[in-house]
């Protein structure tokens, strides 16, 4: 069985901390053991010291991305926290679009995982401009650190259970077969989202525009507060005035903390 002494845990999650936000505490040693342990077996190595040799000489980025893909927790679904959504629906986009005289609307899904949070806001648009749709520029960013899950995300195709929150006229509309098993997002929607590699921690954001909607939920519930601070900062230089942010609903952010303006639980607007 695999070990990893004190001093090489610590090394580990330091490193893990400075390149990508994430905060290990030694309560997860078992866990980065069991996720980093067949990269060691595959690679040939025998304890962790390698591992941070490796991770400290290759210059590829292989290394990086391998350690991001074992050890970011991926988990999403479709019409996740729903609530948020109906929110959009029936206040955010009312609000926003009557002061959009350039018909840009933007929005971002930041840590978007496998692509399910972006689509649904892709299929929310859709659903709500209808046939002015096309006057719109609503195309979504959506990024993420992990480059497997954002092969998934752009691929767009998941398992039929996969769609069981959708509503059924979404899933008619929306997606194709592929086989008896898995769905396709259609082209009308999967063009409406623009999938990027993109960590975090790179900050100021080099976007050009402000963002009117940026949804970032369940990322940072994996960083610590002084990181989520100066990141929602970031945040908020980046959002348009009157622009919204979303956050996890489990994820309590302190007020006084945060330039922006409590709305509700998880929801908060710049101005
Ligand atoms: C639990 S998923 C949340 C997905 C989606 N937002 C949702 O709420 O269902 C968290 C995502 O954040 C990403 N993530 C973690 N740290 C990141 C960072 N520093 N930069 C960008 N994405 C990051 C992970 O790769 C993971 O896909």
């Amino acid at each position: 069985m695999l070990t990893i002494s004190d001093r090489e845990f610590d090394m580990l999650t330091a490193f893990i901390k400075e390149n990508f936000g994430i905060n290990l505490p030694d309560t997860k040693k078992y866990l980065v053991i069991a996720r980093l342990q067949s990269v060691l077996q595959e690679k040939g190595m025998h304890d962790f010291t390698s591992f941070l040799q490796y991770l400290a000489s290759d210059s590829s980025g292989e290394a990086l991305q391998t350690l991001v893909s074992r050890l970011t927790t991926n988990h999403t679904y479709f019409m996740r926290e729903a609530i948020h959504f109906t929110y959009v629906k029936t206040t955010v986009l009312p609000e926003i679009i009557k002061n959009l005289p350039d018909l840009d609307l933007r929005i971002w899904s930041a840590g978007c995982s496998s692509g399910q949070e972006a689509y649904t806001l892709a299929m929310l648009i859709a659903d709500y401009f209808g046939a002015h749709k096309s006057a719109w520029d609503t195309r979504i960013l959506a990024t993420d650190i992990s480059p497997r899950v954002l092969e998934q995300a752009k691929r767009g195709i998941y398992d039929l259970g996969d769609l069981d929150n959708i509503p059924e006229a979404w899933q008619r509309r929306y997606f194709k077969a592929v086989d008896s098993e898995r769905r396709a997002v259609v082209p009308q929607i999967k063009n409406e989202v623009i999938f990027r590699y993109y960590n975090l921690m790179n900050q100021p954001f080099p976007f050009k525009k402000k963002f009117h909607i940026i949804f970032c939920r369940n990322v940072m519930i994996y960083f610590d507060s002084s990181t989520k601070k100066k990141l929602i900062n970031a945040f908020y230089d980046i959002t348009a005035d009157g622009g919204y942010f979303f956050v996890g609903l489990s994820e309590a952010l302190n007020r006084q903390d945060i330039p922006y303006r409590y709305i509700r639980p998880s929801v908060y607007q710049k101005g």
